[in-house]
């Protein structure tokens, strides 16, 4: 399958607007996505490590993605000693909680590695929402390298879409999606009637290389209205994901693209 490489939507006056930037792959099916996003993870790693001597890595939570952390667990060219996990989202439960976006990776991922990862960052979510928020970020800074704007630059944020548009807990309507001051935010999120922490945009946005994964035909409707409707990232939060100097990659599944317009 060819990468689609841009896809067209339309600014405030319809204009087409060329999302050249947002690089839109669209791979056969689930697996192949899978495939895609493990080999895509894999080679910033070899980069990162060979550029800059280490791989500063933000990983998703929800259903997408474990499949793809058990095949980064199986591959044997990372150097996971180089590598520096942490979340890009978690829900405000106990690390061992059915819920937990950390669950997910060390039973997917960190369980099944042969040796420790340099650093595992977990999102304490069992702490009050705002004592999370503040000491993660506190990690964040201290850990990762500042650009001259001041803010830490992961290597690589991977996210996921939400069917209402939101990525990482920024969900539509939530004070987080005001943020310009912080790097972690925590939120009541009245969708899920719970707190949530989650980077937020200046942080997400200082990224290197963003990955969104999607799929499925659930995610049709909305990935249409977020890459080929207007921009309206209160309502699809999505939408606010636009890396200031890096590298906005789009991965999906046909079922997810198929209402994309070529
Ligand atoms: C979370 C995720 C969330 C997720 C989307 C998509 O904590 O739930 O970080 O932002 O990426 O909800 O989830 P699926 O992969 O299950 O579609």
């Amino acid at each position: 399958m060819t990468a689609q490489e841009s896809v067209i939507g339309h600014d405030e006056a319809g204009r087409n607007r060329d999302l050249a930037k947002n690089n839109l792959i669209v791979q056969p099916n689930r697996v192949e996505l899978v495939q895609a996003a493990a080999g895509m993870i894999a080679a910033a790693s070899l980069i990162s490590i060979d550029q800059r001597g280490a791989f500063n890595l933000a990983l998703a939570g929800g259903s997408t993605p474990g499949p793809v952390y058990e095949l980064l667990a199986a591959d044997s060219e990372i150097d996971w000693s180089r590598c520096n996990i942490f979340w890009s989202d978690e829900r405000c439960v106990p690390p061992d909680h059915a819920e937990s976006n950390y669950r997910l990776v060390r039973e997917t991922l960190l369980d099944r590695l042969p040796h420790a990862p340099a650093l595992v960052a977990r999102m304490e979510g069992e702490l009050p929402p705002e004592k999370a928020a503040r000491s993660y970020e506190q990690v964040i800074r201290e850990i990762l390298p500042a650009q001259e704007s001041g803010i830490p630059r992961f290597d690589l944020v991977l996210l996921g879409l939400g069917d209402d548009g939101h990525t990482a807990s920024l969900f539509p309507g939530s004070e987080s999606l005001q943020i310009t001051d912080r790097l972690v935010a925590a939120d009541y999120v009245r969708k899920v009637d719970a707190f949530r922490l989650t980077l937020t945009y200046p942080l997400i946005n200082a990224g290197r290389h963003v990955l969104i994964l999607v799929s499925g035909a659930s995610k049709a409707d909305t990935l249409h209205s977020v890459l080929q409707g207007p921009p309206q990232p209160w309502k699809f939060p999505v939408q606010g994901v636009h890396p200031r100097s890096g590298q906005l990659r789009w991965l999906v599944d046909a079922d997810a693209a198929q209402n994309i317009r070529q």
